[in-house]
């Protein structure tokens, strides 16, 4: 892709918990993820966060590595419990505070733009020990947290991400139990949890509307995972159902409320219902109150991580026991055609981002749209001359503008995951989506630039010019 003649934002993300290190730093409470690697025999090789990149203590050198890639955007998160180490806004840690302070006026003086999210993964302990996501006040709680966040940062950061991948804290924290906190309830937490989230986000939205916009003008959604689905076979009728079905569950469970019609996409209703009935209990998915802060339209725009595509037939299921993948009925396929070389689950396929983009504008009403998340991973030996990940981004990036100037998808920013390598949730360190690699085994972390992320400078080196 040689030029895309628009202002796009240029950013690279990172989470918290997994570069920041610092677990207990300067009054820092602990969170879901402390406990859950602390636990042992749930992540690769036992590692855990608690030094990770050590970014709490070397951000400078993170600032540094934005500043080479010379990216427009920096997409951050927010530990919750360095903030509000009990979750609560009674006691604020005055010292995380600062830090995150520094790290917007540092970004800002750079003529970098922070997006922040609120929630990326790690509900302070003391929250989960009340119940977590799956208690009704835990949404309460984050709103209390959004707003001291919009009220202490507002000045500066103008897009905010309340939560993260609510699909995947859900699934992967309460019906697997492969995140944390850990818990295996098939079938019923995880659409609780997602329920709660959904609250939480609204909740929030609705305090930065009604408290904060006027006065900081800035945008507020949640980041929406979703895989592009299609049918295996394009002709059989039960494939594009099943494919139909996946992405209710999946996109559709979070952005059908929010951009649709403020509810859950009558095809996932049904489909649990339908299976719950058979088990002879009432519907697992819960039901807004009307007297509630509405769901529907609470997103500025559309946060979306896309990674991968599956081609989809009908099945899956888990035999009679009650579970999400009995509710899906959907299997999952992958083209023997697209390349895996990284992470098992990451099937490199850039065109699916642009059919999902194209997807998103024609059935969420054609909304402002930032790719919040999109990488490639490397494991095994260290190859710093990363070619094939080289290649992954300039052929993203081509999909992106694809779907920016040929399919009039409206696309404001592209966020490249991750700027650095770091703490892979269950695959710990030996997964690495970083632009630059960390040597963690040296104490001060070095920071290398890949051959990747000299592409992608060289990308929004070309494609920043404009940029106001
Ligand atoms: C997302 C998550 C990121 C990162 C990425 C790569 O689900 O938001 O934190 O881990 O996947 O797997």
């Amino acid at each position: 892709m040689e030029h895309v003649p628009t202002r796009l934002c240029w950013g690279a993300g990172t989470a918290a918990y997994q570069i920041e290190g610092g677990w207990q730093a300067d009054g820092k409470g602990a969170s879901i993820w402390d406990t859950f690697t602390h636990e042992g025999g749930r992540v690769f090789g036992e590692q855990n966060g608690d030094e990770a990149c050590r970014s709490y203590e070397l951000w400078d050198e993170d600032l540094k590595c934005i500043q080479t890639l010379g990216l427009t955007h920096y997409r951050l998160s927010l530990s919750w419990a360095r903030l509000l180490p009990d979750g609560n806004t009674r006691h604020v840690n005055q010292k995380g505070v600062e830090y995150y302070n520094k790290v917007i006026d540092d970004l800002l003086a750079c003529n970098v733009s922070p997006m922040v999210t609120l929630y990326h993964f790690d509900l302070p302990q003391a929250l989960q020990d009340q119940g977590g996501w799956k208690s009704a006040g835990t949404a309460t709680l984050f709103d209390s947290y959004a707003k001291f966040c919009f009220h202490t940062f507002g000045d500066r950061v103008k897009l905010w991400i309340t939560i993260n991948e609510p699909y995947v804290c859900a699934k992967l924290g309460h019906e697997d139990g492969i995140h944390a906190p850990g818990l295996k309830e098939p079938g019923t937490a995880a659409y609780l949890v997602g329920h709660n989230m959904l609250r939480a986000h609204a909740m929030a939205w609705h305090s930065y509307d009604s408290l904060y916009r006027a006065q900081q003008e800035g945008a507020v959604s949640l980041a929406i995972n979703s895989d592009w689905l299609e049918p295996l076979n394009a002709g059989c009728t039960e494939d594009i159902a099943a494919t139909e079905r996946l992405l209710a569950f999946t996109l559709g469970w979070f952005a059908w409320p929010v951009f649709v019609t403020g509810d859950y996409p009558e095809v996932m209703r049904s489909a649990i219902d339908a299976q719950s009935e058979k088990s002879g209990c009432s519907s697992r998915l819960p039901s807004f109150s009307k007297d509630e802060p509405a769901i529907l339209g609470t997103a500025d725009f559309f946060a979306l991580n896309y990674y991968t595509s599956r081609k989809m037939k009908q099945g899956g299921g888990c035999g009679e026991k009650l579970c999400m993948k009995s509710d899906r009925d959907a299997g999952e396929v992958l083209d023997p055609s697209w390349l895996i070389c990284g992470v098992s689950w990451l099937a490199v396929v850039p065109q699916g981002l642009r059919k999902l983009l194209k997807y998103i504008k024609n059935n969420f009403n054609n909304p402002a749209v930032y790719v919040t998340e999109n990488g490639f991973s490397q494991v095994g030996p260290l190859q710093t001359e990363d070619v094939q990940r080289a290649e992954f981004y300039k052929d993203t990036i081509a999909e992106v503008a694809k779907a920016l100037q040929e399919d009039g998808v409206n696309v404001r920013g592209y966020f490249a995951w991750s700027l650095l390598d770091n703490f892979e949730w269950a695959d710990g360190f030996s997964v690495r989506f970083g632009l630059f690699h960390v040597d963690f085994a040296d104490a001060k972390r070095k920071r290398t630039l890949y051959r990747s992320g000299r592409e992608y400078a060289k990308i929004i080196s070309k494609n920043r010019c404009g940029q106001s």
